[in-house]
């Protein structure tokens, strides 16, 4: 099974702030619905929250939450990172969508990782991705696109490996 973590962060590893995004990137949320429909997409409790409709469609949802009793519609609910990649074992490709606390506990396990960086700080950030280490992963591919009428920031969208 590959664990692919996806993410979008700021120039200083920002990702969220309030409980939701820094900004709205339409093109990074096709990449995104691109990149992980018809895989499993694993995330914290907190940024399943943050979802406007609940489970993503056309994916397996999973989410993780320390609450026994909770139960979401669409969505498997696991008690750990670990017992959840266990149910996942027979999968090929596993994504990692977030938030800042589930991202910290997988980054060390993960073997990929789908980043866009977002050319823009974020000062009133408050969840941000670990750092990452350049020795360990490198660069197999990079598109960047410019700010335009949809985009306020310019980005860049890497695919890094180990
Ligand atoms: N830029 C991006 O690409 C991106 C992607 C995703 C999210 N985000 C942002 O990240 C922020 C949310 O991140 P966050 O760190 O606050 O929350 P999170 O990682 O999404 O969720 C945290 C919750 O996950 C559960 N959890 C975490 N570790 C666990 C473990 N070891 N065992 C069992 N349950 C565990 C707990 O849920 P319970 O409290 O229910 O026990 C915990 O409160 C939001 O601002 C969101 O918009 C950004």
């Amino acid at each position: 099974m590959i664990i692919s973590i996806i993410v979008a962060t700021g120039k200083n590893n920002e990702i969220g702030q309030n409980g939701g995004l820094l900004c709205h990137l339409p093109d990074d949320l096709k990449r995104f619905k691109e990149i992980t429909t018809g895989k499993p997409i694993v995330m914290g409790r907190r940024t399943f929250d943050s979802l406007p409709k609940g489970a993503l469609p056309n994916r397996r949802n999973i989410v993780i939450s320390r609450n026994p009793y909770l139960k979401i519609e669409n969505a498997e609910v696991y008690s750990s990172l670990d017992y959840a990649l266990l149910k996942l074992k027979d999968e090929e490709e596993v994504f990692i969508i977030g938030g800042a606390q589930i991202y910290k506990q997988i980054l060390s396990d993960a073997d990929k990782l789908y980043l866009t960086k977002i050319h823009a700080n974020f000062p009133a950030a408050d969840a941000f991705f670990p750092p990452v280490d350049y020795r360990i992963w490198h660069e197999v591919n990079r598109e960047t696109y410019p700010a335009d009428e949809r985009h306020l920031f310019g980005f860049t969208f890497l695919e890094l490996e180990r």
